[in-house]
């Protein structure tokens, strides 16, 4: 991946749909953040902060005596999450232009770092597992939400494209050196340097066409049906059976789609 650019594109749609797939998993987070007990105070990194929506919420939630520093690789997210929080008096709320894999991670040190779909797309997780610990305090923990199946990822009971489309993906995150199910392997690589695995919760999702489920995977399919194609992984036919398919599952009440099965993983630093 080229130093500020992200797999998934910065581009208008791209952003619109971050900030509708932060809304239907903003219960999840704050349920994770209670139970991690976050409150006014705390100061929180954010690794891998996208535009800043969950940072902005952070930041709201420890409030002017605590701190929340959100690390981004591409210069238009940061940019457009410090336009975001300029609506609000947020001084505890820092975005910073930062690539995970090459700049040195900041000195200070937090109570707690969140990390929601970023592993995923690093071709090398230690420079993440190495920062973590230079960043966390002792006691600290880490909270992360990446996925853990994404075979799960599919539209019943007849979305065949849509299946091909779920593997496409997989191939897509592969090839760019990253690993979709990331999480099958971070609570060990994190145990072996001694953090305490607290909590391993699966965190799926389904619904109907109408649902906001379904809704942000039919926009997925959309938004990067089109980065696919550019990729040579998806084409306009399988595009045009994805639509008949969905079309037909807007007709019949009873069709669902599963997303990829997101793991809350927390972890406590020696
Ligand atoms: C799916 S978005 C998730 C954004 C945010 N964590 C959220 O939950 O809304 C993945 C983010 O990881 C960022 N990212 C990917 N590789 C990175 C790297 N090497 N350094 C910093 N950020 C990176 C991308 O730029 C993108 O904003």
């Amino acid at each position: 991946m080229a130093d500020s650019s992200y797999l998934l594109g910065t581009h208008t749609e791209e952003l619109e749909r971050l900030g509708f797939q932060h809304q239907l998993w903003l219960p999840s987070a704050q349920e994770a953040w209670q139970r991690a007990g976050i409150t006014a105070g705390a100061r929180v990194l954010d690794v891998g902060a996208g535009p800043g929506f969950a940072a902005i919420e952070l930041a709201r939630a420890v409030g002017p005596t605590g701190r929340v520093l959100g690390l981004e690789l591409n210069e238009t997210y940061v940019a457009a999450g410090q336009a975001m929080a300029r609506s609000e008096p947020l001084p505890q709320l820092e975005l910073r232009q930062h690539n995970l894999l090459r700049d040195p991670w900041p000195v200070e040190r937090f109570d707690l770092a969140w990390c929601r779909w970023v592993a995923m797309f690093l071709s090398d997780l230690d420079p993440l597992l190495n920062g973590l610990e230079q960043c966390v305090r002792s006691g600290g923990q880490l909270l992360l939400h990446e996925y853990v199946h994404w075979d799960t990822f599919g539209l019943h009971p007849c979305g065949q494209a849509i299946a091909r489309f779920g593997q496409a993906c997989q191939r897509s995150f592969r090839e760019a050196g990253g690993d979709p199910d990331v999480n099958r392997r971070l609570p060990s690589l994190l145990a072996a340097r001694g953090w305490r695995i607290e909590e391993l919760r699966p965190l799926p999702v389904a619904g109907n066409g109408h649902a906001m489920a379904g809704q942000w995977m039919q926009r997925f399919v959309e938004v990067y049906g089109v980065r696919l194609q550019e990729l040579g992984l998806w084409s306009s036919r399988d595009t045009a059976e994805a639509q008949r398919e969905i079309a037909a599952a807007a007709a019949d009440p009873g069709s669902f789609w599963v997303g990829p099965t997101v793991l809350e993983l927390r972890a406590r630093r020696n």
